[in-house]
């Protein structure tokens, strides 16, 4: 198994290419088995996840083909079930559940675990399938689903935590070969939405609204191929960002789509750092002094909860105190201990997080939890003098593309080696 190793105290100069959203990537990949056409989808990034999907899609019967960040799908013929190993594994493949039942009005489905950020119920997907006319079972593991016909209904997908973004991409694309209208009420706007919302509309879907709380789909017969290139990952930019001020040097991030970021970048500024835009490119160094800010994710437009993390490590470098609140998903601070190894002070109470910011950092052995704490302690392993084993980073490996090789271009004094 892979880890990193990084040699600290390096600030990082230069620029960085955002690669293709993995949030975006997984639902449209998905969304080619709504038709026996083929798709071809650009800008996918090399990660294990989009591999993943990759396999569980070939496990029901696609052809896929993947090349230089192009992939290839056409699901002429379809098996009911999908490897359920496979599905099991990765909780983005639960959005196969809508356009297997759209296209086969039935549907085998493994039921996906939750994982450590949260137990992440599934109930508010199968509401919505349910309401669309579905009748749905749970056994041996397995989601059962079938509808001789799906209707157009109006789904209210609201849930503890607000809206569901796989929720609200799953129901759309049951609804897109319903018969008659559906409207889906606080639906997630997160621009992954947006973008299978697009990708939809080319394959022949009618669906107005997404991005907005109200998404309105008009069923079709059926729908045919399409090409499509998916929009840049925001994450992926907001942690770059993030690393030009932790390091203290100063990044140009071209390719990124900045009116994704405003929440992140307003935070940013607050904080004091400086951040430049052309177009699409931005440029981020750590300006003149870093403020202690206080910050709650919340569902898009609000903060990301996927850039908690990373903004927890600038945190506990900017003196004073600032605190984290995570709205979205209920154990999602595996990185606070892991980042007091580092000699970070932050204490944990109910949904925040107190952090006590200036300390220096200092390298340590710490160990990955989930994707985005993985990004943390890389994060904060480049800010921290001597030198950070980062282990576990299959973690990593499932939401950023090449993160090493592109923080070294970046003059990062980091390398994979093999876990001791
Ligand atoms: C997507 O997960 C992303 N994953 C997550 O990114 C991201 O953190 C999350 O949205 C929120 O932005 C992908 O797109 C593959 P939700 P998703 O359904 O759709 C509760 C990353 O790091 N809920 O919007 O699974 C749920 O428990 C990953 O890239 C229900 O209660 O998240 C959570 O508290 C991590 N019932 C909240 O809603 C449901 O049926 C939001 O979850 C569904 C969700």
């Amino acid at each position: 198994m892979d880890s990193l190793l990084i040699r600290g105290g390096v600030p990082l100069h230069g620029e960085v290419t955002i690669s293709g959203a993995k949030n975006a990537v997984l639902p449209i990949m998905a969304a080619t088995l709504l038709t026996p056409e083929p798709c071809v989808i650009r800008r996918v990034p090399e990660l294990s996840d989009v591999k993943f999907m990759a396999r569980i899609l070939t496990s029901l019967g696609a052809k896929v083909e993947m090349e230089d960040g192009t992939v290839t799908v056409q699901a002429r013929k379809l098996k009911p079930v999908g490897n359920y190993d496979l599905i099991r594994k990765m909780r983005g493949s639960i959005c196969i559940l809508g356009p297997l039942l759209a296209r086969q009005r039935q549907a085998k489905v493994s039921l996906p675990g939750g994982c450590v950020i949260g137990t992440r119920p599934i109930d508010l997907h199968l509401k919505g399938m349910r309401d669309l006319g579905a009748k749905l079972t749970i056994e041996n593991g397995y989601v059962h689903a079938e509808a001789p016909r799906l209707i157009g209904a109006d789904i209210f997908l609201g849930g503890r935590a607000g809206p569901t973004v796989l929720g609200t991409a799953n129901v759309m694309m049951a609804a897109v070969l319903a018969e008659g209208v559906t409207t889906i009420e606080s639906a997630a706007c997160e621009p992954e939405v947006v973008d299978l919302a697009f990708f939809l509309n080319k394959m022949g879907a009618r669906i107005v609204g997404a991005g907005g709380p109200t998404i309105t789909i008009n069923g079709v017969k059926e729908l045919h191929g399409a090409k499509h290139e998916v929009i840049p990952d925001r994450i992926e930019a907001a942690t770059f960002a993030i690393a030009a001020v932790v390091t203290n040097g100063e990044i140009q991030i071209n390719g990124a789509r900045p009116d994704h970021l405003h929440a992140v970048l307003d935070k940013l500024r607050e904080a004091g750092v400086k951040v430049e835009r052309k177009g699409l490119t931005m440029t981020v160094s750590r300006g003149k002094q870093l403020k202690p800010v206080d910050i709650t994710t919340l569902p898009y437009a609000g903060f990301p909860t996927d850039a908690q993390a990373q903004m927890m490590v600038l945190m506990a470098l900017t003196p004073g105190l600032g605190i984290i609140t995570e709205r979205i998903f209920e154990s999602r601070f595996m990185h606070v201990s892991e980042l007091a190894r580092l000699g970070a002070d932050i204490g944990i109470e109910g949904p925040s997080a107190i952090v006590k910011g200036g300390r220096k950092l200092s390298g340590a052995p710490v160990m990955a939890s989930d994707l985005r704490a993985s990004a943390a302690l890389v994060l904060a392993g480049m800010a921290a003098e001597g030198k950070t084993q980062v282990n576990r980073i299959y973690h990593l490996d499932r939401g950023y593309e090449k993160i090493d090789d592109k923080l070294r271009r970046l003059g990062a004094r980091i390398e994979r080696v093999e876990e001791e």
